[in-house]
This record gives C-alpha cells, structure tokens and sequence, in this order.
C-alpha cells in the first residue's frame, strides 16, 4: 500500500539487494508457495484449465512478483521500527540464497527481521545497526526465534502453522508430511495439509505412526500474512 506522491505513481513495490562475498559462492535456488486460494471456498484462484492434474500439489515456483506476503499493518504486531519488514519475507530470500550454516550480513539491521529469519532457519548472522534501541529489540527478537523451522529435518518458512515457502528440490523429502488431494486434479478445490495439523477426529484421522511430528515453530507476534 503505498502513498501518494504527488508527481508520481503510487509506489507499490520494495526493492531488494542481495550480495554473496565472492560471486563464485553465490547461491540460487527455487523456492515455491502455496496456490493462491479463495479464503470462503479454498478453490484455487487462477484457472488452469485442462492442466491441473500436472499442478505441483504445494503450490507454484515464486516468480519476481509476490503478492503473498504483505507489509505489516496492524499496530499490535509492529515493534517500534518504522520499516520493519514481514519475517516470512526475509525466510524466503534465506530459503532461496543460503544454505544451513552459512552467514548471513545485515548491515542495517533495524529491529533484526533478517537476523531473526537467519536463526529460525539454522543458519549464522551478523548485524549492524546505529540505534542501541533497535539492538536490543533485535536481541530479544533473536532470543524469541530459535532454529526450529524445520519439518522432517528440512529447513521451510512457516506461519500460522502452515508452511509458506520450500525449496523446490526439498519437496519429495517432505510431501509425506502432507496429505496430498487424490487423485490430484481435486487440487483445484483441495490444499495439500500437514497431517500434524489435522485434527485427531478429522475425516482424514490417522494413526499415531503416520502422524508426522514436527518441532514446534514459535513466532514472535510481530508480522503478518495476507491482511487485506
Ligand atoms: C530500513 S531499516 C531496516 C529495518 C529492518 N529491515 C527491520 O525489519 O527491522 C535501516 C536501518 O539501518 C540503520 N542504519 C542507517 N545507517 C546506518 C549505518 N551507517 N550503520 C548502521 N546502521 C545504520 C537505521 O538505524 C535503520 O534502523
């Protein structure tokens, strides 16, 4: 949502930069989100014609427009940072540039968004950041996330219990965690769930064994998705 400028368009986008230190280590890899679904009725948004049973069952790769992840507008989830940006938004660029244990360097760190996502998917982080205020919402926005955004021992970006970002190539390590619609075309009208989620007198119950366990995935209230 942007704000008239007078002279010019409403600004609607947010660039962002990303550096590797050496470009020979610069990393890319596929991320994907879940389709993009009404809210009353959960069919899928976009038609796909004849061509849903070779939908991926999660959900599309992220092209360079998102339009999933929204800025954060409801005070109760804001800190005192005026730019504080969505924590699944910076989990997706971690998703998609870094692997497990690599570094990631913020040197505007504000109220540690990036460092925060950094650390609930497993990999290290260095901050700088001139106002001491910030720093210490930071460390305690840190201290908040610990690294356990994982389900099956894979590192995926989750809010409100349902996963928002994966790597494409992490897909057949986790699809048994989810109940996948069959046969597949029920896509259109049917999300793929996490069967950790279901309820235990769900139509889908299922036995303790093919009930999955994943760690907990604690958030801070401090972001949001989807307000609109
Ligand atoms: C756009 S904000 C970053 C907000 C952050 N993404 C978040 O979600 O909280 C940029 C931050 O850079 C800090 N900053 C500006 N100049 C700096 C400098 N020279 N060294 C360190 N930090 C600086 C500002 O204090 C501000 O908090």
């Amino acid at each position: 949502m942007g704000s008239p400028m007078g002279k010019t368009l409403l600004p609607n986008h947010y660039g962002i930069l990303y550096y590797a230190k050496d470009a020979r280590l610069n990393k890319f890899y596929d991320v994907r989100y879940p389709h993009h679904r009404c809210r009353k009725c959960q069919v899928l948004r976009k038609d796909y014609g004849g061509k849903k049973a070779i939908l991926h069952p999660f959900g599309p790769l992220v092209s360079d427009v998102w339009t999933d992840l929204h800025r954060i507008r409801h005070p109760k989830r804001r800190n005192e940072h005026p730019c504080q940006l969505p924590i699944p938004l910076l989990e997706r660029l971690v998703l998609m540039t870094t692997d497990e244990g690599d570094v990631v360097l913020d040197p505007f760190a504000g109220t540690g968004t990036s460092l925060v996502a950094a650390n609930r998917l497993g990999r290290q982080y260095i901050g700088i950041e001139l106002d001491p205020r910030y720093v210490q919402i930071a460390e305690q926005n840190i201290l908040a996330n610990p690294p356990t955004s994982q389900i099956g021992g894979v590192w995926v970006s989750v809010y409100l219990d349902k996963i928002v970002t994966l790597r494409d190539r992490d897909w057949r390590a986790i699809q048994d965690y989810f109940l996948v619609p069959q046969p597949v075309e029920r896509i259109d009208a049917q999300p793929v769930v996490l069967k950790s989620n279901l309820p235990a007198e769900s139509e889908f119950a299922l036995g303790p064994e093919s009930r999955p366990q994943t760690k907990p995935l604690p958030f801070t209230d401090s972001f949001c998705i989807d307000e609109r």
